[in-house]
């Protein structure tokens, strides 16, 4: 394997307190609003059970790879992702600094939404008459103001974390968010299995109907699977570079999607049964988290507490990949630039926010201005998911293919799998990517 050098001033970057804070902390980015807003809608909208099946499939085989070639760069090289893609490859440094700007784009409209969570968490302990959800939410989401000052709580409260360094910020946010997280989604998925016509929310979920299944439910599903899994940004990298020892880092990574899997299959054993128990359609969109679970939650008995519970779930889930999110500039700033984490964590907040509130404010007072036929905020979505994402889970996946030549018999014994493995990363993966990125970008 390729030598690589690792620099004296690098000796006192942070390091994870235990095994068990990073792999706590790398489930707390994975699992965000991706698992509980994004990926019950999309199961909606690909037919339910037929999805879930083609998601499972690729999570735990074609994912595994690029999750744990991200992991092994930054365990190995034990650097920012600008350092670590420079120390594989010189060339390769500007490459790396697609995991930052990713990053900062993606917190731009990912900290929109974390703004009406907090707002639906209000909601939820004030007013709560059934009132038309779907006008309520078109005009709060386009009411410049509160819309604006909630993305900057949110990215402050993410920030505040972040700032305060790896064992004083990442790790408490995460110790204390993630179990609070996995005892309010356990409570609501027996409250939901409770529920009258559970059960044809469960059929739904669980029967495949075959004729489903097509190209464009495969995408999704792979597009969703690497969303979920935080690959091709960087904080998979970053967060890694901070493993001090970790014999077996493939376990590590099948931990992280175990557990990240387990949480969007509750998260869609909660909402399925609700929805069916309600007469309501699976399949409206974004909007489900906002407009049709708010409606449900109008009409249950104690639909208040039920509603503040959910929205909360939301707020930690989101909070957590959102530090993570931001963890990526702030170390490569700190490290490249040499200045403070907090002075880095303060310049991260300024370029974030510029980006943010334009990003806010194009559902209403920007909502004419589009670039590319789409509005600010779906265009920071697109521009993400669609193309930086996998574009650089390829760039990740060539490097530690044949620049740190990594092999499958590093990771497991097997030689059938350590074989699957080294035809995956150097060619399996790189041309599913390709594909995914030729039609992202049609
Ligand atoms: N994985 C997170 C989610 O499911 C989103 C995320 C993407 C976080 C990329 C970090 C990096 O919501």
């Amino acid at each position: 394997m390729m030598e690589v050098t690792r620099e004296k001033s690098m000796e006192n970057r942070p390091n994870w307190t235990s095994r068990y804070a990073f792999i706590l902390a790398t489930i707390g980015s994975a699992v965000g609003l991706g698992n509980i807003w994004r990926f019950p809608y999309i199961m909606g909208q690909h037919g339910g059970a037929v999805f879930l099946i083609t998601y499972l499939i690729l999570i735990t085989t074609i994912c595994f790879i690029p999750l744990l070639a991200e992991l092994s760069i930054g365990k190995i090289t034990q650097k920012e992702c600008i350092g670590a893609y420079e120390s594989i490859n010189p060339r390769f440094k500007y490459l790396g600094m697609m995991n930052p700007v990713a990053c900062i784009l993606v917190a731009a409209f990912y900290f929109v939404v974390g703004g009406w969570i907090i707002n639906y968490i209000y909601l939820g302990c004030t007013d709560f008459e059934a009132n038309n959800y779907a006008t309520y939410f078109s005009s709060f989401t386009q009411n410049s103001i509160p819309t604006c000052i909630l993305t900057i709580i949110f990215l402050f409260t993410c920030i505040f974390f972040t700032a305060r360094g790896i064992k004083k910020g990442v790790e408490v946010a995460n110790n204390i968010m993630m179990p609070l997280l996995a005892v309010i989604l356990i409570g609501l998925v027996i409250y939901s299995l409770n529920l009258p016509n559970a059960g044809v929310g469960l059929a739904y979920m669980f029967k495949p109907d075959f004729s489903k299944i097509n190209g464009e439910m495969f995408l999704c599903a792979l597009g969703q699977a690497l969303f979920t899994l935080s690959i091709g940004m960087g904080t998979i990298l970053t967060y890694g570079s901070y493993i001090k020892d970790d014999k077996n880092i493939a376990k590590s990574a099948y931990s992280i999607i175990f557990f990240d899997t387990m949480f969007a299959l509750m998260a869609g054993i909660m909402i399925f049964p609700a929805i069916f128990s309600f007469g309501l359609e699976p399949n409206s969109g974004a909007g489900l988290v906002f407009v049709t679970l708010p409606h449900i939650f109008a009409q249950m008995t104690g639909g208040n507490f039920v509603s503040v519970a959910f929205f909360t779930l939301l707020l930690f889930a989101a909070l957590t990949s959102g530090i993570s999110i931001l963890e990526v500039p702030v170390a490569s700033l700190t490290e490249r630039l040499k200045i403070s984490r907090l002075k880095a964590s303060a310049l991260v907040f300024l370029i974030v926010a510029i980006i943010a509130l334009p990003a806010t404010l194009s559902f209403g007072l920007l909502k004419d201005i589009s670039i590319f036929n789409k509005t600010i905020f779906d265009l920071l979505d697109y521009l993400t998911a669609n193309i930086m994402m996998p574009l650089n889970a390829l760039v990740i996946c060539l490097l530690a293919g044949y620049g740190l030549k990594l092999k499958g018999h590093m990771f497991m014994q097997n030689k059938t799998l350590a074989t699957l493995f080294n035809v995956g990363l150097r060619i399996i993966i790189p041309i599913v990517l390709v594909g995914v990125l030729l039609i992202g970008l049609q």
